[in-house]
């Protein structure tokens, strides 16, 4: 199956013992910001990739694909209730869940900074130019660990749908950069296995934005990968966390 061959290619010998962990239990954390509120179960991964946006309270934050919602809680969590959260979802649907989330999960003392909206994150660029000072791009990817635990989405996955999510990752991290302050951090993140959707969208914005420099991230998880521009924290090494890529960016 093209799925496995595809991986197999790219990983290598690593590629058995991924593929294993990926199959596996995951390792969620519990976030509760106070006993009335609802819990909600994150991967440890997700949690560094947010935390690694480095929010301060005060700062301007545009959470770009934010739905369902958890990270926004982790940068709700973070701006303490000063300074303003956008969490933005295209999908009505998705926003929905976004939602209920941020209303359930957040005391109202941090949800009061929150505005939930549904632009497509590619006019961000246009019509929000260097209006944040963080912006996290959690970036809709192929989401490997789900289609193989989908038999229905494993059918339809292709090389070819990976190459078509990295041009769509590109135009909405080239918005990103545009609607970045100068001094501003942007982190570009997803949950994909290939570096197609990863280092090398990163490499075409360094290229087409020369104002954009690549940030070490310095405390990563236990186990996790530094690649060219950025961290890959996998399940095999990384005791079940993950997919999630993420790479830090600071502008100019
Ligand atoms: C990987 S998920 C985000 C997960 C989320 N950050 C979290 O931690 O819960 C990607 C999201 O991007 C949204 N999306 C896809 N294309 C988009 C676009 N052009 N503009 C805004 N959102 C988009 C999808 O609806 C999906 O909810």
């Amino acid at each position: 199956m093209e799925f496995f061959d595809y991986f197999s290619q790219l990983y290598g010998d690593r590629w058995p013992a991924l593929l294993e962990a990926l199959k596996g239990e995951g390792n969620a954390v519990r976030l509760q910001f106070g006993e009335s509120l609802e819990p909600y179960f994150l991967d440890e991964a997700s949690v560094f990739a947010a935390k690694s946006l480095a929010v301060e309270p005060g700062m301007d934050v545009l959470d770009m694909c934010a739905a369902p919602g958890g990270k926004s809680l982790v940068i709700a969590s973070m701006l303490q209730g000063e300074g303003s959260l956008q969490s933005n979802d295209r999908s009505p649907d998705r926003r929905l869940r976004l939602t209920h989330v941020l209303e359930n999960s957040l005391p109202a003392s941090w949800l009061g900074i929150v505005k939930v909206t549904g632009y497509d994150g590619v006019k961000f660029g246009l019509h929000k130019k260097e209006s944040y000072d963080r912006i996290l791009l959690d970036a809709p990817c192929s989401s490997d660990r789900h289609v193989l635990n989908s038999p229905a989405h494993l059918e339809v996955w292709s090389a070819k749908r990976v190459k078509r999510l990295s041009v769509e990752q590109g135009a909405l991290l080239a918005s990103a950069v545009d609607a970045l302050r100068p001094g501003g951090v942007l982190v570009y993140g997803t949950c994909a296995l290939s570096p197609l959707e990863n280092d090398k969208v990163v490499e075409k914005i360094l290229k087409k934005r020369p104002a954009m420099r690549v940030e070490p991230i310095e405390e990563i998880p236990p186990g996790a990968d530094r690649t060219e521009f950025g961290v890959h924290v996998l399940p095999d090494t990384s005791e079940g966390r993950g997919p999630i890529y993420c790479a830090k960016l600071t502008k100019f």
